[in-house]
């Protein structure tokens, strides 16, 4: 099971994320980005966060660690905000935490460099979990500490939306084009050797104990919170095994210009 906290402080809501996330404090004296779910994505982008986020640490990829937080809409009752208020008020009870890194700055790929193996790992880790929200325009990609760190799966494992539908996902295409690490000439088949034998029914049986039965129960088609976990490891092992021959990666490849001086002294001391 994840570690269990309990929120003692609602500090603010994050506006940039779609999903309005909150800053909030934990009896554990942690500080963590809340995600909740009574935000518009619901309590699917809590499944996704927790499955593709532990299978990516799992991978050796960077990942805050991750908590569930007990919420009291009550400690947010000052929020002045009426539609952070819904959600939040709509949020009693069981919650994500994602440990919060303090001093980060989102990546760029204008203003950093990224070599093609830590690329290339990504790039599939990507592909497997079918995430289509780590575009240039929105990375979802955190540098801390001069290096680089993972966020935000809450858009992947889109077959979940469609479960009848989800064996045929497997024959669908990745579209990297737009990744946001697409200009760093990513070493998929590397990527591929090294991870896609990592990704065993066992690591998967492993990662779906961690999603709380309470985001599970009720799901339409199974009859047990374990025949949806099911469900996941099945997919994602069959993924595991060939999404590397559909990752489209356009070529040429671009290789970033060189950011300017200016702006690279500044990211850097930023992100130390
Ligand atoms: N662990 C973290 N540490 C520091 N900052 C974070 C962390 N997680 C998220 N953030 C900040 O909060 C923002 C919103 O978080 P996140 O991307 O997870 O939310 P979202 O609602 O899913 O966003 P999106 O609009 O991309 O779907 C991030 O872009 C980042 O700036
Ligand atoms: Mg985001």
């Amino acid at each position: 099971m994840l570690p269990e906290v309990s929120a003692v402080r609602y500090v603010t809501p994050l506006r940039e994320g779609g999903s309005v996330p909150g800053i909030v404090e934990a009896d554990d004296l942690g500080t963590y980005v809340a995600k909740f779910t009574g935000a518009a994505q619901g309590r699917k982008a809590l499944v996704a966060e927790v499955v593709s986020g532990e299978l990516a640490r799992r991978l050796g990829l960077r990942m805050p660690d991750l908590v569930r937080l007990d919420f009291d809409p009550v400690i947010a009752l000052g929020e002045p905000d009426t539609e952070v208020q819904d959600i939040l008020k709509a949020s009693g009870g069981l919650n994500l935490g994602m440990d919060f890194l303090p001093g980060s700055v989102g990546f760029d790929p204008l203003a950093f460099t990224i070599d093609p193996a830590e690329a290339g790992r990504i790039v599939w880790f990507d592909a497997l979990v079918n995430n289509v929200d780590r575009s240039w325009r929105n990375p979802n990609l955190l540098m801390w500490h001069g290096k680089l760190w993972l966020i935000d799966h809450g858009a992947s494992l889109i077959w979940h939306h469609n479960w009848p539908g989800a064996d045929a996902s497997e024959a669908k295409p990745y579209d990297a084009t737009d990744h946001a690490l697409s200009r760093f000439l990513p070493d998929v088949a590397a990527a591929t050797e090294d991870l896609a034998p990592r990704v065993t029914a066992g690591l998967l049986d492993e990662v779906t104990a961690l999603i709380p039965d309470e985001w599970l129960v009720g799901e339409p088609g199974f009859d047990t919170p374990d025949d949806v976990r099911q469900a996941y490891v099945h997919v994602l092992a069959a993924r595991a095994e060939t999404i590397h021959e559909r990752i489209v990666l356009s070529g040429p490849p671009r290789k970033a210009d060189p950011p300017p001086e200016w702006l690279r002294t500044w990211v850097e001391g930023k992100a130390k």
